[in-house]
């Protein structure tokens, strides 16, 4: 791997273990009848006091530090005096920039006890996520990946959100090329060693379709069936990949 490589992969290590540090803290507080502002508190803080910045915030004019999708909220909801209940599932969507790079990573969290169809829809989406990871090494093609996600996501019977899609990260927070999380096998462009990407797909419980609010960023299912999300950034290597999100629990 070529020096400039060296680089970007030690600085995406660095602002990756921030982002993922930041989704552990909120794993500590997150409980019946906290609010998701208490959420977006939690990331700033954990972020700021890492000496690294919030990337969401003001970002296109994004609010908040971080972004909390609630039940059937697909992505991009903004934190607020909204109170989490029982049964509520979550995504946390966090993004620390630090000495010039980036780390993006989601997580779902449960509040308190939730259905089995919402258990079940969180753990296919966390497989489908991991199962395209493992695939990813230099001379595969982007298709592969979202290949990999939808079979496992249909074939558990949930749809794959089709209008956001993985990116490109680095200096900037959004690049090239966008990761689509469905596809056919061998299409698309082919990954490359030393490639740094987001792998962040977002599935239904019912279909797929998604609308966005009239705040500009909440975006939920049209059906107003439940969503789930993770998401981490990973740098592809010669042989495979590196996780640069994952959280401390995997790492320690
Ligand atoms: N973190 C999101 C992503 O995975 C983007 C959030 S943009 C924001 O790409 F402005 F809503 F924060
Ligand atoms: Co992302
Ligand atoms: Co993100």
């Amino acid at each position: 791997m070529s020096e400039n490589f060296k680089e970007a992969f030690e600085k995406t290590r660095i602002a990756g273990s921030i982002a993922a540090g930041a989704l552990d803290e909120v794993s500590k507080i997150i409980r019946p009848g906290i609010s998701t502002d208490q959420i977006d508190k939690t990331c700033y803080e954990f972020i700021h006091d890492h000496k690294a910045y919030s990337a969401p915030l003001f970002y296109r004019g994004f609010p908040k530090s971080c972004c909390t999708s609630v039940n059937h909220v697909v992505c991009h909801g903004i934190p607020s005096d909204k109170i989490l209940r029982n049964g509520d599932i979550m995504n946390v969507d966090v993004t620390a920039f630090k000495e010039g790079w980036h780390g993006d990573t989601s997580r779902m969290f449960k509040v308190g006890e939730v259905s089995i169809k919402a258990e079940k829809l969180i753990q296919t989406t966390y497989e489908a996520m991991m199962k395209a990871i493992k695939v990813v090494k230099d001379g595969v093609f982007l298709g592969d990946i979202g290949s990999e996600i939808q079979s496992h996501v249909e074939s558990n019977g949930f749809s794959v959100v089709q209008d956001f899609c993985g990116h490109g990260i680095g200096k900037s927070f959004h690049l090239e090329p966008n990761v689509l999380h469905y596809g056919k096998k061998g299409t698309g462009e082919k990954i490359k060693s030393g490639m740094i990407f987001t792998i962040e797909p977002m599935i239904n419980l019912g279909k797929f379709e998604t609308k966005t609010l009239k705040d500009g960023w909440t975006a939920v299912t049209k059906d107003k069936s439940l969503s789930a999300q993770f998401e981490h950034t990973i740098g592809v290597t010669n042989d495979g990949y590196e996780i640069f999100t994952l959280p401390s629990s995997l790492t320690n």
